[in-house]
């Protein structure tokens, strides 16, 4: 399919393992609940290349979970790269593994221009810890450009000799994630909120993401721990809800009731 015919997504994730190191407080993919899991590339690559045949997609994220534990991480990284040449490609990191990756400098170095790394800190504890991660990766002199718009998170971009680049975010809070948790029973639900009202109020309903071969309308759908109380968008419905969103200008393909209606922030610790 020619490009001009392809149906365009602004920004896709993908998401590639369940599996984390850390356990924050309300993360909003629920890595916290260590639920396990991870998937191979060669195993998702065919359904992959349907799609890189019908979306356009001009800045892409790799997530999870921690995506450099996932053993085949590499191949992702590539094999991505691959599909959509074109796009900017980011890796979404705790930083912990930067240094055990093989060939994850390599690979950087050799696709600069468009392939970095987004370091988040999610503990001021652990900053210092985070810092000499990201400094012994890079290579040489660094430049570093800060950036203090946003009055909750603080980012800078730090780049090295190399070229190589890595975006470091100091997130100052957390919001509550949507997963519900029953002390008793111990089993999880999800929030039943007013459909419109919490689809607004919901920071991630841009993030499409792909997990298992599917695109869902966000990371929250993906990573549910059970189907029920949202839709899955299929990929058929898909394809025809990003129709009428292209023709009716909307950025929300429709609402969502997994939001909290009173959002709460959690200062980081
Ligand atoms: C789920 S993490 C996965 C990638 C990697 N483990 C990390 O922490 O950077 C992806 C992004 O979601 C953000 N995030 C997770 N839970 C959040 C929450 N409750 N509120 C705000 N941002 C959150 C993190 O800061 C991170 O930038
Ligand atoms: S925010 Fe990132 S580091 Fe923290 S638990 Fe979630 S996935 Fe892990």
């Amino acid at each position: 399919m020619q490009s001009s015919q392809k149906i365009r997504l602004p920004s896709v994730e993908f998401y590639i393992t369940n599996v984390c190191n850390l356990a924050c407080e309300g993360c909003n993919r629920f890595n916290n609940h260590r639920f396990r899991g991870f998937q191979t590339w060669k195993e998702y690559e065919p359904i992959y290349t349907k799609w890189a045949e019908q979306v356009q997609i001009p800045s892409i994220a790799i997530l999870g979970g921690e995506p450099l534990l996932n053993p085949d991480f590499m191949s992702w990284l590539s094999g991505i790269r691959e599909l959509w040449p074109y796009a900017k490609l980011t890796t979404v990191t705790n930083a912990y593994r930067l240094n055990q990756v093989s060939g994850l400098y390599h690979f950087l170095k050799q696709h600069q221009k468009n392939t970095y790394l987004q370091v988040g800190i999610h503990n001021k504890k652990n900053k210092k810890f985070v810092m000499n991660q990201v400094n012994n990766f890079l290579s040489g002199p660094t430049e570093v450009e800060f950036d203090n718009s946003d009055p909750y998170n603080e980012f800078m971009w730090i780049r090295d000799s190399n070229g190589v680049s890595i975006k470091v975010e100091y997130n100052w809070w957390f919001h509550q994630g949507s997963i519900i948790q029953d002390l008793e029973t111990q089993r999880f639900s999800l929030h039943n909120s007013d459909v419109d009202r919490a689809h607004a109020n919901c920071s991630m309903k841009t993030c499409y993401t792909f997990m298992h071969g599917k695109l869902y309308k966000c990371g929250v759908v993906a990573g549910q721990p059970k189907p029920g109380q949202m839709k899955i968008i299929k990929r058929d419905d898909l394809v025809q809800q990003i129709y009428a969103w292209l023709t009716f200008g909307e950025l929300n393909i429709h609402g969502c009731s997994a939001t909290p209606l009173a959002i709460s922030l959690c200062w980081i610790q």
